[in-house]
């Protein structure tokens, strides 16, 4: 490891921009039969903002779980400023990697402030004996935690809405408190899943320049999305995952333009693509379909018309039924 620093604009030091700050190595997570994470290798450097894709099911999540001690990956190691990081969610925060989540986890019936000052407490000294007696310690930090916790909601825009229960929030004002709250726990590498997930184009804009701000910080950035020309904008190098493996790594026009990531877009599977098989059965299950309803219309019309077109959908379903996501895996 480079000991070289710099000073962050926040007044914390900060490796030099490019230096190795998450390395993960071999990194691989079997369920049971299930290999959702196979054998990925991805190194974040400081300064750096990485986008992570693939299709629905690749694994971006289980990775992000494996990153942040959520789960033992079955193999590989995970390393932060060349440490490796305990598989243990608050260690993994301690060590300066914070998250936030596909499925946002705030807490519903606290304010939008306290739900900030909680992520702040992996960084404050105080003990329990302090915080009974609440002497002027206790309440110093205390403070201290409410003027950065509100400092925190300035920079993300949700400083009107202190006082709010978070479960008042709009969706996408709650994505923002999520990661207003991962900020307060000042990492060094913040993982973001889905940030933009059911918001609105203007919100999406605006979330791009909060991550463009939190890394001229000092915050690299590892970000899922779905949305490829918020990643293809935002990111210096985009990593995309197919059913487990890391298909390819490179800047935006190297990703863009690649066949296999087109491929595994658009369902056109090539040869010993990781998906293959399955993309082919359901290539072979839709044109099953429009053959049956193909004679369907030509066969009694115009009677028949009618209950052929209203079952279309209902048929199409299942072929579309193993590229959804399991909500709750999240
Ligand atoms: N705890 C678990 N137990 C069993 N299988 C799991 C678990 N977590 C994830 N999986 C499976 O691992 C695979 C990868 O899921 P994951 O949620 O990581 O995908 P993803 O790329 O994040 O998808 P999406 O874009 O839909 O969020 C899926 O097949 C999922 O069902
Ligand atoms: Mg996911």
């Amino acid at each position: 490891m480079t000991t070289d620093t710099i000073t962050t604009p926040a007044g914390n030091t900060a490796p030099a921009p490019g230096t190795p700050l998450l390395q993960a190595g071999g990194v691989t997570m079997r369920f049971g039969g299930l290999t959702a994470v196979n054998n990925v290798d991805l190194t974040v450097n400081t300064g750096e903002i990485i986008g992570l894709i693939g299709p629905n099911g690749a694994g971006k999540t289980t990775f992000f779980n494996c990153l942040t001690g959520l789960y033992v990956p079955t193999e590989g190691t995970v390393r932060y400023q060349g440490n490796i990081l305990p598989a243990k969610p608050f260690k993994v925060t301690q060590a300066g990697i914070a998250r936030t989540f596909q499925n946002i986890r705030l807490f519903a019936n606290m304010t939008v402030l306290e739900n900030v000052i909680v992520g702040s407490h992996c960084r404050t000294k105080q003990g329990i004996l302090s915080a009974l007696l609440r002497g002027p310690g206790f309440r110093r930090t205390e403070r201290e935690s409410r003027d950065k916790a509100m400092e925190l909601l300035r920079f993300v825009g949700l400083d009107g809405k202190a006082e709010h229960l978070a479960r008042n929030l709009p969706y996408g004002e709650q994505r923002k408190l999520e990661i207003a709250r991962a900020l307060a726990s000042e990492p060094g590498l913040l993982l973001l899943d889905e940030p933009t997930a059911g918001m609105n184009p203007q919100e999406t804009r605006v979330t791009e320049e909060l991550i463009f701000a939190i890394r001229d910080q000092g915050i690299a950035i590892l970000v899922i999305e779905h949305d490829m020309r918020f990643i293809f904008n935002l990111c210096d190098r985009t990593a995309v995952l197919v059913q487990g493996q890391k298909l390819i790594e490179g800047d935006s026009a190297t990703v863009q333009s690649d066949e296999r990531v087109i491929a595994a877009y658009l369902g056109t599977p090539f040869e010993g693509a990781p998906g293959e098989e399955e993309a082919q059965e359901v290539q072979a299950a839709e044109a099953h379909a429009a053959e049956a309803a193909g004679a369907a219309d030509t066969a009694e019309e115009p009677a028949d018309a009618q209950p052929t077109a209203a079952q279309e959908p209902a048929d199409a379903q299942p072929t579309e039924a193993p590229t959804e996501s399991e909500e709750d895996a999240k």
